[in-house]
Formats: structure tokens, sequence, C-alpha cells
């Protein structure tokens, strides 16, 4: 098993987070942790997203990856922030070079059988599917699962705690990401609640 597939198999939502407030990201990082949802990936779409990848790095037990890495100046930050896994939401080539070279666990953004190709002529295997709802939802995946039966997915966009079960069914789907479990606005005590509802679903 490879380390990005160890990854996926941790729990069975990652939550894609969008962070603000820079001096939540330990509570909430503490909070989904608390309830069984320890890979987190920390989307770079505010200003302060890679300081928030230094401080949810300190929760005991929680794996940060950052996500929403679109060329390779933004995996070189992620990195030396301390991602310990690198999500996309498509896939070049001068993104997929450069991070398979660095060895960081990755997990690149696809949505057809062409950005598939792509990939697995990289050597990927693992991916997420995005946009997961809009670009076919489960009878699009199921559909792209028999060609490409060596491959894994992470369906995420527009997945919710009640759509996760049919998606997590798929033999192909290791995991789902999803933005539900950490809304904006929410305390760490709903936080946690909402977390400990998804890490149950793979029960
Ligand atoms: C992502 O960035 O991966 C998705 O936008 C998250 O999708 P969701 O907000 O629909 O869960």
């Amino acid at each position: 098993m490879n380390d990005i597939e160890k990854i996926m198999r941790m729990a069975p939502v990652i939550p894609v987070l969008v962070i603000e407030d820079v001096s939540e990201a330990r509570a909430i990082a503490e909070a989904l942790v608390a309830g069984g949802l320890n890979v987190l990936e920390v989307t770079l779409r505010t200003e302060g997203a890679l300081e928030v990848i230094k401080r949810m790095n300190l929760v005991k037990g929680a794996i940060v990856g950052a996500g929403t890495v679109t060329n390779k100046n933004q995996l070189e930050d992620a990195l030396a922030a301390g991602a310990e896994f690198i999500v996309s939401p498509g896939l070049t080539e001068p993104l997929g070079n450069a991070a398979i070279k660095s060895g960081i666990p990755f997990l690149p953004g696809v949505a057809n059988a062409g950005d598939i190709m792509r990939g697995m002529d990289m050597g990927l295997d693992h991916f997420k599917f995005f946009p997961a709802t809009a670009s076919g939802g489960i009878p699009a995946l199921k559909a792209l699962s028999a060609p490409f039966y060596e491959c894994k997915f992470c369906p995420t966009g527009g997945i919710s705690y009640e759509t996760a079960p049919s998606w997590l069914d798929l033999d192909p789907v290791l995991c789902v990401g999803g933005s539900w479990v950490a809304p904006k606005g929410a305390s760490p005590a709903e936080i946690e609640r909402l977390a400990s509802e998804a890490a149950s679903l793979g029960a």
C-alpha cells in the first residue's frame, strides 16, 4: 500500500477546510481529531492557509495536508509549511511531475477518462474525483471505474453526510472529501459533533 492510500484509508471523510481566521485553526483541528477525523485538507484559498497548516500540525494525531494546490510554487510553499500530503483540483504535468519528484503523497483531481489516463502515464492511480457531483456523480464514477479498475478515488464536491454512504459503498472509493464537517462559523463543539457523525460512516 503506498502512502497516499494509507492516508485515504485513515478515515472515511477528509474535511476540506477553508479557514479565514488563523487563530481558530488549532481549535478546529482539535475538534476534528477528537471527533475521529484525523486527515485534514487545508485549502490554499485563504491568506493565512500556510500558517493554518503550521498550527494544525501542532495538534496531536492530525495529518495535515494542503488542498487547492494548483501549481509548483504553491506546492513548494505547502511543503515548506509542513504539509504531509497534497491535493489538487486537477492534474497538470508541471505540478504532477514536481509533486512526484518531491515524494510527498499526492492526490490530484480528475473528472474524466483523459485526466485519469494522464495521471496513469505519470504512474499515479489514486485520484480525487472532482467535482464529484457536478461531474456526473455516482454513475459517472462507476462508468470510469470499469476501464480504470486499478484506480482508487476520493470523490469530493457536493457530497454531504446524507450522500456520502452511497459513495463509500463503491469499491474504488476509499474515502470522500467534504466541507460540511467544518462549516463557516461553527463552534468547535459543533465541529466535533459533525466529525464524529462523519467518522462513523466508515464503521
Ligand atoms: C473542494 O474544494 O475540494 C470542494 O470544493 C469541496 O466541496 P464541498 O464544499 O462541496 O464539500
